[in-house]
């Protein structure tokens, strides 16, 4: 179980990016997390990383409160920032320098398989296009079998089809090992196809303002009525929070038991 109890950030330029953020999730659970830009979104997943600390409250990753990078927690980013020198294979098996060459190998192209880049194993991520790399990214990720994945809008570089491609595998992974997923997007769409619950912030400060559970059975049709019906109440909850009239009860209200404080 991953708790977040009232993460709070002020940036050391006084600029508060986030406010008593709370949410117990579970593990295996897909969350999407979505809101205006500037609502602190990144700052509350670099948190959850242990790469920049809250300021308050406290992270804990079952028992253990997370103030540094941690194993059992992996990242990506909106760009796949591997490494140039490194081949494909080499990127992916990077995090694994622990394991025995061969079991190394084993896991590295069974990920490739996995990723559909069986043949991209010797190439060098020059060699990639956007949607290669950014599966590549995933791999290596997800190969040290991460307890936590955070994806920082992963996806929004890439164009539709890209995209849509690569929710599929990430879910195809996902399923592998059943890690926790929390993704930053601002695609209502790749949100209610993805997650379990979806968490929607407004700004200054940031924090959370109504939490979505997107109950549909998996694989999700994206045409199905029900998955449309889900879109509109992210579209309404994301309108409402950047109406700065409706306060942060309405929405308390309109969530029931589903807000956390
Ligand atoms: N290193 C930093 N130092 C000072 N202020 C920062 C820093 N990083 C972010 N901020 C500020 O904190 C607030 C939240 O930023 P954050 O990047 O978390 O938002 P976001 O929701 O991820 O936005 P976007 O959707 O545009 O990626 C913003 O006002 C931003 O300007
Ligand atoms: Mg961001």
């Amino acid at each position: 179980m991953l708790a977040l109890d009232r993460v709070g950030k002020t940036y050391p330029n006084g600029v508060h990016a986030l406010s008593r953020f709370s949410a117990e999730i579970k593990l295996g659970e897909i969350i999407a997390i979505i809101g205006g830009s500037g609502c602190g979104k990144s700052t509350l997943l670099r948190a959850i990383a242990g790469l920049d600390r809250a300021t308050s409250g406290t992270v804990t990753l079952d028992a253990a409160t997370i103030t540094a990078p941690h194993a059992k927690i992996g990242i990506i980013f909106q760009e796949p920032r591997l490494l140039p020198w490194l081949s494909v294979a080499d990127n992916i098996g990077f995090g694994l320098s622990d394991l025995p060459a061969d079991a190394r190998r084993e896991k590295v192209t069974r990920a490739l398989v996995r990723v559909g880049l069986a043949d991209k194993a010797n190439a060098w991520p020059r060699e990639l296009s956007g949607g290669q790399a950014q599966r590549v990214a995933i791999a290596r990720a997800l190969v040290p079998q991460p307890e936590v994945l955070l994806l920082d809008e992963p996806f929004s570089a890439l164009d539709a089809f890209t995209r849509r491609d690569l929710q599929d595998h990430l879910l195809d992974l996902w399923a592998d090992t059943r890690p926790t997923l929390i993704l930053v997007t601002h695609d209502v769409d790749e949100a209610v196809m993805l997650a379990d619950r979806v968490l929607v912030m407004r700004p200054r400060p940031g924090r959370l303002f109504e939490e979505i559970a997107i109950n549909l059975a998996r694989p999700r049709d994206r045409n199905s009525p029900h998955f449309d019906n889900f879109k509109r109440r992210v579209l309404t909850a994301l309108d409402r929070s950047l109406d700065r009239n409706v306060p942060d009860s309405e929405a308390a209200a309109n969530a029931g038991e589903a807000m956390w404080w």
